[in-house]
């Protein structure tokens, strides 16, 4: 069977590191509020002069020289981001540039927010198992706190975001069976009914004049969300992603070896743990002290979890995500 597999990870968090009590220099919050409702501690912000393509630019090249291979080695290129360098073209053009990545390899941006690292990984995964390319790079990038509104006012949302990237090639292999490191499995999901309840309405073609200054003074650049309804709705998806993705291979949970869930709020991976009946030390967060950088969170805790020795040759790895659109998805992996 013609399957991909994960040959190199990257990731890569700016240097500044934002605390709570920085957070509660600007507005009114707390690092007992913070940690409390949400287990985060600590994010990255970037300085003014860095795009979110020079974030995953870092990751890239971390996760090439982890695969030993270089950019020239790659048919197709993937950068998931809800947080673009520019309205067009995407992310993964500037990204091609710079990374030096040949002329005529596709560059492909995709959007579904926190899932867009697992729904860019179904795709290149599906583009190898058809035989069409043979090495991709998939990279989750974001840049949050250049949008976010750091007053009181966006206190809900602010607190919960930070800035990294991270990367990871899948190389075309034959496998024999499930033994093999491989991809076993991908699963994607949306539901657009909920697409207002986390997003950022402006600037957009929806409006009637892209962007002007009543929507500015209305703070309409800024994410927006009901935190209530999508912290219910990921627990709930998370979950029902997790049964997805063993039913669909035959496992069960015991055979899960970690559990890499998007980290948008420690509560809510507590919760999806203790609904499942999972013991807390197989699932691997990162969130107290990167915060949630959206599509970049799979591939960062990848490369954490290996670094702390929870992630070994032959191990079974589930990566399982929640975010705006609502989208949710899950990737099973033997590694
Ligand atoms: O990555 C994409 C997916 N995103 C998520 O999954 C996020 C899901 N939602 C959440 O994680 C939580 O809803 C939040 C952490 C965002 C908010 O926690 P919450 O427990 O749902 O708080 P809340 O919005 O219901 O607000 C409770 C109180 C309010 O005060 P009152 O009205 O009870 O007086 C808020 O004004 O907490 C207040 N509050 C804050 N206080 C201090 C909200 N944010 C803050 C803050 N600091 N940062």
């Amino acid at each position: 069977m013609l399957r991909s597999r994960v040959i190199g990870v990257g990731s890569y968090l700016p240097p500044r590191v934002v605390t709570n009590d920085d957070l509660a220099g600007m507005m009114d919050t707390s690092d007992e509020w913070i940690v409390q409702r949400t287990g985060i501690r600590e994010r990255r912000w970037v300085e003014p002069d860095v795009a979110t393509s020079d974030l995953a630019l870092h990751a890239s090249r971390a996760a090439l020289e982890d695969a030993g291979i270089g950019p020239g080695d790659l048919d197709m290129i993937f950068v998931a981001s809800l947080s673009p360098d520019h309205f067009f073209p995407g992310t993964a053009c500037f990204l091609q540039a710079k990374l030096d990545v040949p002329a005529g390899v596709p560059a492909i941006d995709v959007r579904q927010q926190c899932s867009g690292f697992v729904y860019a990984s179904a795709i290149a995964d599906q583009f190898v198992r058809g035989g069409g390319a043979r090495r991709v790079l998939v990279v989750g990038a974001e840049i949050h706190s250049k949008a976010l509104d750091k007053t009181t006012e966006g206190r809900d949302v602010t607190v919960i975001f930070g800035d990294g990237a991270g990367a990871m090639v899948l190389e075309a292999t034959e496998v024999a069976g499930a033994a093999d490191p491989h991809v076993l499995s991908t699963h994607l999901h949306a539901d657009g009914r909920f697409a207002e309840q986390l997003w950022v309405p402006a600037p957009g073609m929806a409006l009637p004049g892209f962007i002007d200054h009543d929507l500015l003074d209305a703070g309409m650049h800024h994410p927006k969300m009901n935190g209530r309804v999508t912290y219910v709705h990921a627990v709930q998806r998370m979950a029902e992603s997790v049964h997805e993705t063993l039913a669909a291979n035959g496992k069960s949970l015991e055979e899960i070896d970690l559990f890499l869930f998007h980290q948008a709020n420690l509560r809510i991976n507590e919760a999806v743990a203790k609904n499942l009946g999972i013991p807390a030390e197989r699932v691997f967060n990162t969130i107290e002290w990167t915060g949630n950088t959206s599509a970049a969170t799979i591939p960062i805790g990848m490369v954490e979890a290996r670094a702390a020795g929870l992630l070994t040759p032959g191990d079974l790895v589930m990566g399982v995500v929640f975010g705006s659109g609502f989208t949710w998805a899950s990737m099973l992996v033997r590694w």
